[in-house]
């Protein structure tokens, strides 16, 4: 098989880039090693900035998402059983979209299959070579066969665990990590949101989030130990529990019901550098992990999306300056975002050595960031993203 760009992974960042280009007349084969319903299973992200919103617009994907996505005004932060509202839209003029991520995923897979674009699903042993030539290939195994993809570039967009960050050389890349000491157990469950706006809490038992996906259907995520099992949990438990870490007014209105899903996600911080290897690219969750206290995670997959295909574009408008400036353009918004998530996971969690004096800072951030208009607008800027560079 011949293609221009051969992308591994159909997560958000690999479907997104596969329309993008097919918009610009760019050919490109998708391969991904997982089954469409296991992709679509995955309960990830809730909340689209505008920049990632304008991409998917740009994809031809925006119609459902403009009938069924809820622009959200403002978020609430609740520290010590105080509500605080952050008026999103006054401080900075922007919204967000609650629109999840598997939507954003389903909606990017019927625009592909309606263009015929090839994409392979259940690809076994997938693998990445010569990208330090000009004539790179991926090898996969399909049905007991081998199959060989040649291509002009490679898009690593196979998430942390993928093959392609991987397949660079050790002395190659440079990688940053701080691992966060405990996890998210995450519940999706048919119930009315407990509040119109999200509500991000600081407990003394420790985080809980009130997400949503629409009017009807409820997200809902508490800190938990890493040790902890998600079997271990009963809907019972979550909900006993979320209502502890809620203020009084607030947990009476919880509706609850049966789960649709529960799943345990570690936090972590990582960033990959460069983004760049020759032919091969990394872009979204390949190349960088932020914890999804800021809800940056999806944002910054459509970013590095939104610039590779400007590259490429470019690339095959007869300039290579866009894939050569890609890893750099990338990164300083990438940074940025590590900044903010680590800023917010850091204000928000219970941290087991934190001990009273890291307490006692955290409350004083808090008091801070709501006496001070600039501390709460850069906030906002960051909830709402910083524009593309
Ligand atoms: P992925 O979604 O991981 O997709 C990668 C794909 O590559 C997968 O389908 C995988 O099966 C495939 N793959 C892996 N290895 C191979 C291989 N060897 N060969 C072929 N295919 C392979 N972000 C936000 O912006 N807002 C939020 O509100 C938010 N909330 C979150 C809440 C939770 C609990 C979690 C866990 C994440 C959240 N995120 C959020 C982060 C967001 O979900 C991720 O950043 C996003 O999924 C990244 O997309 P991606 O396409 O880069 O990677
Ligand atoms: C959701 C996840 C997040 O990490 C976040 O900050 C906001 C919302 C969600 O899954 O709805």
């Amino acid at each position: 098989m011949k293609t221009q760009v051969a992308i591994i992974g159909a997560g958000p960042s690999g479907l997104l880039l596969g329309q993008l280009l097919a918009k610009s007349g760019i050919a490109n084969v998708v391969i991904e090693q997982r089954s469409p319903d296991y992709v679509l299973g995955r309960i990830r992200a809730g909340v689209l900035e505008q920049t990632a919103v304008d991409l998917l617009l740009q994809a031809g994907i925006g119609e459902r998402m403009g009938r069924e996505g809820l622009p959200h005004d403002g978020v609430v932060l609740c520290f010590g059983d105080q509500l605080h509202r952050v008026d999103l839209h006054a401080l900075t003029g922007k919204r967000v979209m609650v629109y999840g991520q598997t939507e954003v995923t389903r909606d990017l897979m019927d625009a592909r299959a309606a263009s015929g674009q090839t994409t392979v699903y259940e690809a076994d042993q997938v693998a990445v070579h010569d990208f330090d030539t000009a004539h790179p290939s991926v090898s996969y195994v399909k049905d007991g066969q081998r199959v060989e993809v040649q291509a002009d570039f490679i898009a690593g967009c196979d998430g942390f665990h993928g093959v392609c960050r991987a397949s660079v050389p050790a002395g190659a890349i440079t990688e940053y990590e701080k691992v966060y000491p405990f996890g998210w157990l995450g519940l999706l469950a048919d119930t009315p949101p407990v509040h119109e706006e999200l509500i991000y809490v600081h407990h003394d038992r420790g985080f809980a989030l009130c997400s949503q996906r629409s009017t009807t259907r409820s997200r809902y995520y508490l800190q938990c130990p890493l040790t902890d099992k998600v079997e271990a949990w009963s809907d019972q438990a979550f909900w006993d529990e979320l209502r502890r870490r809620l203020p009084a007014d607030t947990a009476a209105k919880l509706v609850t019901g049966p789960s649709l899903e529960k799943s345990i996600a570690p936090l972590r911080s990582f960033v990959a550098e460069p983004l760049r290897f020759g032919r091969l690219f990394l872009a979204g969750d390949a190349g960088h992990i932020v914890p999804p206290t800021g809800a940056k995670g999806l944002n910054l997959a459509a970013s590095d999306v939104g610039y590779l295909w400007q590259g490429l574009t470019d690339f095959y408008g007869g300039s290579s300056v866009g894939i050569d400036r890609y890893s750099q353009r990338a990164l300083a918004r990438i940074w940025k975002a590590e900044r903010f998530s680590w800023w917010m996971t850091s204000l928000m969690h219970n941290f087991p050595d934190n001990g009273a004096f890291g307490h006692k800072m955290q409350v004083a951030e808090m008091d801070y960031l709501f006496s001070s208009q600039s501390a709460l607008t850069s906030l906002a800027e960051n909830y709402v993203g910083l524009p593309l560079l």
